[in-house]
C-alpha cells in the first residue's frame, strides 16, 4: 500500500506490506535504530516513538495506518548532536545505565513534558508505567525528568535551554 508521511522532517513515500509495524520500518527502511524491538507486544515501551506528536509503540502501530502522519523518533530530537535538557539529565543523574530501554524512556518523557511540564513524581512514575527499565530501578529517571522539568524547554538543545534561564 502507498504511504506518505514526514520522518524527522524528511518526507518518506513508500509502498509498504499491509502487516509491517512501524518500529521494524525505522529501523529495517530507513536506518533509524534508536528505537528499539523489545517484547514486540506493547509491554516493555522500548519501541516508543512519537506519531503526531505524541507518544506510541512502535511494534503496535502498522506503517500503513500512519499515512499523513508526522514521526519524530530519538534521532530526531538531537539531529546535530546536541542533547535535550531531558537527554542531558539523563546523563547527568545516571538515567542510563544499558540503554536499551532509554530512547522509549526519552520519546514517552518528552512527550509526558509537553503535555505536563511540571510534573511531580507521582505523574512521572504513571508516565513512566509503560515503560520497562531492568537496570535502574526508575529512581534515577525519576529525578532526570524532575531535572529537566526544572528548565522547562523539555525539547531544546541544552545549550539552548540553558541559555533561555
Ligand atoms: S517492543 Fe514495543 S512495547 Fe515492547
Ligand atoms: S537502562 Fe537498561 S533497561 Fe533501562
Amino acid at each position: 500500500m502507498e504511504i506518505s508521511m514526514k520522518v524527522n522532517g524528511r518526507a518518506v513515500d513508500d509502498d509498504v506490506e499491509p502487516t509491517v509495524v512501524l518500529v521494524d520500518y525505522l529501523r529495517s527502511e530507513l536506518g533509524l535504530t534508536g528505537a528499539k524491538v523489545g517484547c514486540e507486544t506493547g509491554q516493555c515501551g522500548a519501541c516508543a516513538v512519537s506519531v503526531d506528536g505524541r507518544a506510541v509503540k512502535g511494534c503496535l502501530a502498522l506503517v500503513v495506518q500512519l499515512d499523513g502522519g508526522i514521526v519524530e523518533t530519538v534521532e530526531g530530537l538531537a539531529p546535530d548532536g546536541a542533547l535535550t535538557p531531558l537527554q542531558q539529565a539523563l546523563h547527568d543523574e545516571h538515567g542510563t545505565q544499558c540503554g536499551f530501554c532509554t530512547p522509549g524512556v526519552v520519546m514517552a518523557m518528552t512527550d509526558l513534558l509537553a503535555t505536563d511540564p511540571d510534573p511531580g513524581e507521582a505523574e512521572i512514575r504513571a508516565g513512566l508505567s509503560g515503560n520497562l527499565c531492568r537496570c535502574t530501578g526508575y529512581q534515577s529517571i525519576v529525578r532526570a525528568v524532575l531535572a529537566a522539568a526544572s528548565q522547562g524547554t523539555a525539547d531544546a538543545p541544552a545549550e539552548e535551554a540553558a541559555s533561555d534561564a
